[in-house]
């Protein structure tokens, strides 16, 4: 066995000195991760010994296994062809990998190179972010793969645009209420793709739209609207002349639904004209407007 090992050592340490035709680079070849891969070999007649090498370590001597590997196996030896097979291949298996050949004349070898590709995999992203408007902001991505994946950041909603950024960072300085939104970063190389997503959320204080005056004859229901663009979600407050309105009493009834708030007055009577005012509060803020509630007396008297 030694002997044959030094023999075996013996070829490869001659063969940088060989003529080209005796020892030539073959071929790449690329194989994905986890994948198997065939080293062959195609050797003439009159080959007395031959083995296959992973750098420097012999794998196989004819058909004696020197590698310890289990994932190492003999595919086909003949007359004509050597081929080992390499399972479940991983990235420390890159590199080259010698066939040496010794026939009766002089020795030979071939070489290929392998390549292993891994599929990309994000491994840092930022998670889900609620940020004030106005604060500056950093969005990053980074992943691993072979060969190195790159990098998109794009916006999915409210409205999709297109890629916003093709660096690992995506850097916002003052990010407004408009930027808010599900991101989305992917690692795209030749193998495959990873995708993570993130939703971005911005708070600004409430900001409200004029209300509209409401004229009501008395006896028929009147219903107040306010609405208030908020983040978090504003919690709504009315009052008539800075007296604080409770929902249910005296036939009023207060609703909530997301930015609106309704007051509803079953029954209007003379009490419940003037001047409301609803009044829309987050953390950051708050904000108001108001609402006259008058008489149709004209329009009422018409109608009789
Ligand atoms: C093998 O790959 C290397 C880079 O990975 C490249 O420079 C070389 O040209 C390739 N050789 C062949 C024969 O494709
Ligand atoms: C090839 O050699 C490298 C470096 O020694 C080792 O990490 C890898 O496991 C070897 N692969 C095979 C299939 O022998
Ligand atoms: C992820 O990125 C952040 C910011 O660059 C860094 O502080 C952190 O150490 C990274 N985490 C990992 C697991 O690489
Ligand atoms: C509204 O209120 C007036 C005065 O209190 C009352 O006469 C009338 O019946 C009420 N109408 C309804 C629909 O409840
Ligand atoms: C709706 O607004 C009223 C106003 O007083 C408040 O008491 C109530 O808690 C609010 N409800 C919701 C679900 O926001
Ligand atoms: C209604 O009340 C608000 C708050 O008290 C006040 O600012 C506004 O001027 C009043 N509107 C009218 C028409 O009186
Ligand atoms: C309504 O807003 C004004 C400023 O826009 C503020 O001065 C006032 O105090 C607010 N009123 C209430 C009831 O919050």
């Amino acid at each position: 066995m030694w002997r044959v090992r030094a023999a075996l050592l013996l070829w490869v340490s001659m063969s940088p000195g060989d003529s080209l035709s005796d020892s030539q680079v073959l071929e790449n070849i690329t194989v994905r991760q986890g994948e198997t891969v065939f080293l062959r070999c195609l050797q003439g007649d009159a080959v007395t010994r031959t083995a296959w090498l992973n750098r420097s370590s012999i794998l196989y001597a004819g058909e004696d296994k020197w590698s310890v590997d289990p994932r190492v196996s003999l595919e086909v030896l003949s007359r004509g062809e050597f081929t080992i097979r390499i399972e479940d291949v991983d990235m420390y298996d890159e590199g080259q990998y010698v066939c040496a050949v010794q026939t009766r004349s002089r020795p030979r070898t071939t070489s290929v190179h392998v390549i292993v590709q891994v599929p990309p995999k994000i491994t840092n992203v930022t998670k889900d972010m609620r940020v004030n408007e106005g604060s500056s902001i950093a969005l990053m991505c980074s992943g691993s793969g072979r060969p190195e994946p790159s990098i998109t950041w794009r916006i999915l909603s409210p409205s999709a645009r297109g890629i916003v950024s093709q660096e690992e960072y995506l850097e916002i300085p003052a990010v407004t209420r408009q930027q808010a939104g599900i991101y989305e970063c992917s690692a795209v190389n030749e193998v495959s793709a990873d995708v993570r997503t993130l939703q971005l959320v911005v708070n600004f204080p409430p900001s409200m739209s004029k209300g509209k005056d409401v004229g009501v004859p008395l006896g028929q229901r009147g219903v107040l609207q306010c609405e208030a663009e908020a983040e978090p979600a504003a919690e709504f407050e009315w009052y008539k002349d800075d007296r604080r309105i409770v929902s249910s009493l005296n036939g009023i009834e207060i609703e909530n639904v997301s930015k609106f708030s309704r007051l509803t007055i079953f029954n209007v009577s003379e009490e419940n004209y003037g001047n409301y005012t609803c009044v829309a509060t987050n953390t950051l803020g708050s904000a108001n407007t108001s609402i006259i509630v008058f008489g149709e007396y004209g329009i009422y008297a018409l109608h009789n």
